[in-house]
């Protein structure tokens, strides 16, 4: 009884406190973004929030805005891009502040972590990935998940034609890619229900939205009395606990026995160096959360592309008709291109990036100042502030890609000879700038794009239907991306 009149007493003055201070926060700033913000006016005219970002940036004069409630400085100058990012990285650390947002969930990944902890497992990490046999592996890995279950998944029956979720196949394959992939093992076997793919989902969305709250207080106090979205949050992060324990369990386990498929995966190399489970189960959430989101957004949303724009998709099949030859186009065990192969795939590898230039999987990435500056455009930072720059915004920067810069036009990406032209990676930092898994994202996915559109023929469900994304860490659709799809090979 005692202990309850306590606990409602503490609730009662955290409640106190929190509404104080988010009142003398919006006492404190009255200008019409941050009212617009607070009060939700912007979705009378957006969708998506970062649809709305991108209206502000493309406005203001030196393409920085200020979410002062938020204290949150916004940024679509490729100048302040390369100062944060490079000449001044050293100000611009991932901050204290990101570590109590997604702290519960990615603990000491390196997602969130500076100094020591940072650098110990970027360099594992680079390694691994940058080991001159890691492309012909995840293509081996790729082959196997493409044929063995991604295809037979959209086959159905000869008379049917097959309604799908195209992001929830997406999810599912990249799970399956990157657990192969980066651990070693096959999640089949583990037991990974459909249930702890949602708590992955519902612990990556929630931790996120602890960002948007104008005061962290409410939060932190949802926290402390396990309430509300922090109580769900609790929940679902416990379940994430299970599945990384469960893949550290199970590629000790192959270890011992003597069946390791790949003695020199990711997390066998992170297994060599570090003995605290704690800390393993971190790095196995960071990169379950880095290969699978990110890989299956930017698939499902080319997807979504390609349906808008059948010329491009037809040049796709063209290109690839020339250099894997038409024969193999209607092969039921659909051909995976060999990675010279793919290097001859210009189109292709145009057509991704113009995907990721548009709706880039990871729509705003943050830092905090550490100490005051100013950005090369002028803005004053101070000590403390986040600062963030903003890809899917910039993607559609008039100054940075010209009048058409909404348009899906893959040619941009091509010289006068038809080939790729990388861009300024401060320009167009697609999420793949510091990303240590770019190249193996890219091939993953042309080469599932490729082995889908060769033999499927995708169609939106609904004409109509526009992205509406969840706001989280990677770009996520609400109600997924249902299309219809035809089996090509059953049209012959
Ligand atoms: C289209 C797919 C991908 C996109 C758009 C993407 C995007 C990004 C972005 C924006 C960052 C920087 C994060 C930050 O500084 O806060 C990053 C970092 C990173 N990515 Fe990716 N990523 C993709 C795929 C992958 C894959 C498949 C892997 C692993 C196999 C991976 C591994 C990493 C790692 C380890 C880092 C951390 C680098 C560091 O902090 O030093 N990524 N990625």
């Amino acid at each position: 009884m005692e202990y309850s009149l306590t606990f409602s007493l503490l609730l009662f003055s955290f409640c106190v406190l929190s509404l104080y201070i988010y009142a003398t926060r919006l006492r404190r700033c009255k200008c019409k973004i941050c009212s617009s913000f607070v009060s939700g006016e912007w979705r009378e005219r957006f969708q998506n929030l970062p649809d709305w970002y991108t209206h502000l940036l493309n406005n203001s004069p030196t393409k920085t805005i200020h979410i002062h409630v938020l204290n949150n400085t916004i940024t679509a100058h490729p100048g302040n891009v390369e100062h944060m990012l490079r000449t001044r990285f050293d100000n611009y650390p991932k901050g204290r502040p990101m570590s109590a947002i997604l702290g519960d969930l990615l603990g000491r990944g390196i997602f969130i972590v500076d100094g020591d902890h940072w650098r110990f497992q970027r360099k594992l990490a680079s390694l691994e990935l940058g080991s001159v046999s890691i492309r012909a592996y995840a293509r081996e890995v790729l082959d196997h998940e493409i044929r063995a279950r991604l295809v037979p998944s959209l086959v159905i029956s000869p008379t049917s034609s097959n309604l799908v979720d195209l992001q929830d196949v997406f999810r599912r394959f990249s799970f399956d890619n990157i657990c192969r992939f980066s651990f070693g093992i096959d999640p089949s076997g583990l037991g990974l229900g459909v249930g702890l793919m949602e708590a992955f989902d519902e612990a990556s969305r929630l931790s996120a939205q602890r960002a948007l709250h104008t005061c962290s207080l409410v939060w932190r106090a949802k926290r402390l009395f396990n309430v509300g979205s922090e109580r769900r949050l609790r929940a679902a992060i416990r379940k994430v606990d299970v599945v990384a324990e469960n893949i550290i369990t199970e590629r000790r386990r192959k270890g011992e026995e003597g069946r390791g498929v790949n003695k020199s995966d990711l997390l066998s190399r992170f297994m060599g160096s570090v003995a605290d489970d704690k800390y393993l189960r971190d790095i196995v959430v960071s990169f379950l959360l880095a290969g699978r989101d990110t890989v299956a957004s930017g698939l499902t949303i080319f997807f979504y592309l390609l349906t808008k724009n059948p010329e491009a998709e037809a040049r796709i099949i063209e290109e690839s008709d020339r250099v894997l030859g038409q024969q193999a186009q209607f092969e039921p065990a659909c051909i995976i291109p060999n990675l010279e192969q793919m290097r001859d795939m210009q189109y292709l590898q145009a057509a991704v990036h113009e995907s990721l230039r548009l709706f880039p999987p990871i729509q705003l990435d943050s830092k905090w100042a550490k100490d005051d500056d100013v950005l090369p455009d002028g803005t004053r930072v101070k000590k403390g502030t986040r600062v963030s720059y903003h890809p899917y915004a910039m993607g559609r920067m008039e100054e940075i890609w010209g009048s058409d810069c909404l348009e899906f036009r893959p040619e941009r990406w091509l010289d006068d000879n038809g080939l790729f032209r990388p861009e300024n990676p401060y320009r167009y930092p697609a999420g793949v700038r510091v990303c240590l898994g770019k190249e193996i994202a890219l091939l993953a996915m042309k080469t599932v794009a490729l082995a889908l559109i060769r033999r499927f023929e995708i169609r939106l469900a609904d004409p109509e239907w526009t992205p509406w994304f969840i706001p989280g860490l990677t770009a996520t659709l609400h109600g997924g991306l249902p299309v219809v799809v035809r089996d090509r090979c059953l049209r012959r």
